[in-house]
């Protein structure tokens, strides 16, 4: 066996780019920034976006280029969904950071007359605690900037919104996940084959730092030298034969098989909603299904997901995605008839 990579940094830290100009497939974001970044002429701003963007990275390296190492204490108040934020929050520790006057700068970086408040994950907010900002933000306007970041901009209250430069964040897409992840192995030593770096690729689904996270476990688990089956396994993802055989047992019209097959999946004890996703992947990518079939069992698997949520029971809901797939596959009435 391969000999196992030392383990100890957290690689998403390692390889988190320090300055904005080395955020990659984010041009526009890094071009405006760049931009005001020389001028030091920062309005608040709002990054959104789908997870594992760079949108955390951009808001930590403007903030660290604009004060450099020795400020970055005194001019930058860093605030996650695992701090406490609620209103009371709002109302002390964000409210008195914003009104302490600014010191003088340093020399060697631009250190504009302002503080920057850094909100991550904002839309896990409360619209309260979001509110209570709005006073904050306007009265303290002069000598503090907020950055916003978020997943979905539609959870942050428009007053807050409206303020803001919003710049979007969009899902990387497989190159440039491959070449940074390829870049990685060489820097970790790690061969990775092609196979398994499509792999990465599917998995992380334009996440940055899911990729980074996974191929730093299968290092980690399985050495240096790492295969497709290796990211599978550390990725939580179902094999596809297991989905392939539900869908095939639904095919052939007679619901015991279906039931079986079900039965089967759980007493495997595979995670439902994860066997829904690949099934919904698996569905839509068919060419032998009409668009109609698709529907129906796009439908189903929706109605599932949100029950499920509300903390439905796995197996009948996947029995009954399993009895709608079979229903639609072998063009049988969606209605269940009652006898
Ligand atoms: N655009 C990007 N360019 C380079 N690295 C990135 C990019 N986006 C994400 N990463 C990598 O993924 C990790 C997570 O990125 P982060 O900025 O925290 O994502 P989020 O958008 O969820 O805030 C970073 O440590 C970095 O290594
Ligand atoms: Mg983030």
């Amino acid at each position: 066996m391969a000999p196992l990579v030392p383990t100890s940094q957290q690689w998403v830290e390692k390889y988190r780019p320090r300055q904005v100009k080395d955020v990659v497939h984010q041009e526009e974001v890094v071009l405006t920034l760049t931009n005001t970044l020389e001028t030091g002429n920062l309005p608040h701003l709002l990054f959104y976006g789908p997870p594992g963007t760079g949108k955390t990275t951009t808001a930590l390296a403007i903030a660290h280029q604009l004060f450099g190492p020795e400020l970055y204490k005194s001019r930058v108040l860093e605030l996650n969904a695992s701090d406490d934020r609620g209103i009371n929050v709002v109302r002390t520790k964000i409210k008195d950071f914003a009104a302490v006057a600014v010191g003088p700068g340093v020399s060697g970086y631009p250190c504009p007359p302002f503080k920057i408040i850094i909100l991550d994950e904002a839309d896990s907010m409360t619209e309260d605690a979001q509110n209570a900002l709005r006073r904050t933000m306007e009265t303290y306007s002069k000598v503090t900037r907020f950055c916003f970041i978020c997943n979905y901009i539609s959870r942050i209250i428009e007053p807050l919104a409206s303020r803001c430069a919003k710049f979007r964040f969009k899902p990387l897409v497989n190159n440039v996940l491959s070449s940074r992840i390829q870049f990685i192995c060489q820097e970790e030593g790690l061969s990775l084959d092609p196979k398994a770096l499509e792999t990465l690729n599917q998995v992380s689904e334009g996440d940055m730092r899911r990729a980074i996270t996974y191929l730093q476990a299968a290092a980690r688990l399985y050495g240096s030298s790492i295969s497709s089956k290796n990211i599978i396994n550390v990725s939580g993802v179902i094999d596809q034969s297991v989905v392939c055989c539900l869908l095939e047992a639904c095919k052939t019209g007679f619901f015991d098989q279906a039931q079986k097959a079900v039965t089967d999946i759980i007493d495997e004890g595979y995670p439902v909603s994860q066997i829904l996703s690949q099934m919904y992947d698996l569905v839509v990518a068919n060419e032998d299904l009409s668009d109609l079939q698709k529907a129906q069992v796009c439908e189903r698997i929706a109605q599932a997901d949100k029950c499920l949520i509300d903390g439905a029971d796995e197996y009948l809901q996947i029995l009954d995605v399993a009895s709608g797939a079979m229903r639609a596959f072998c063009n049988m009435s969606q209605e269940c008839a009652f006898i």
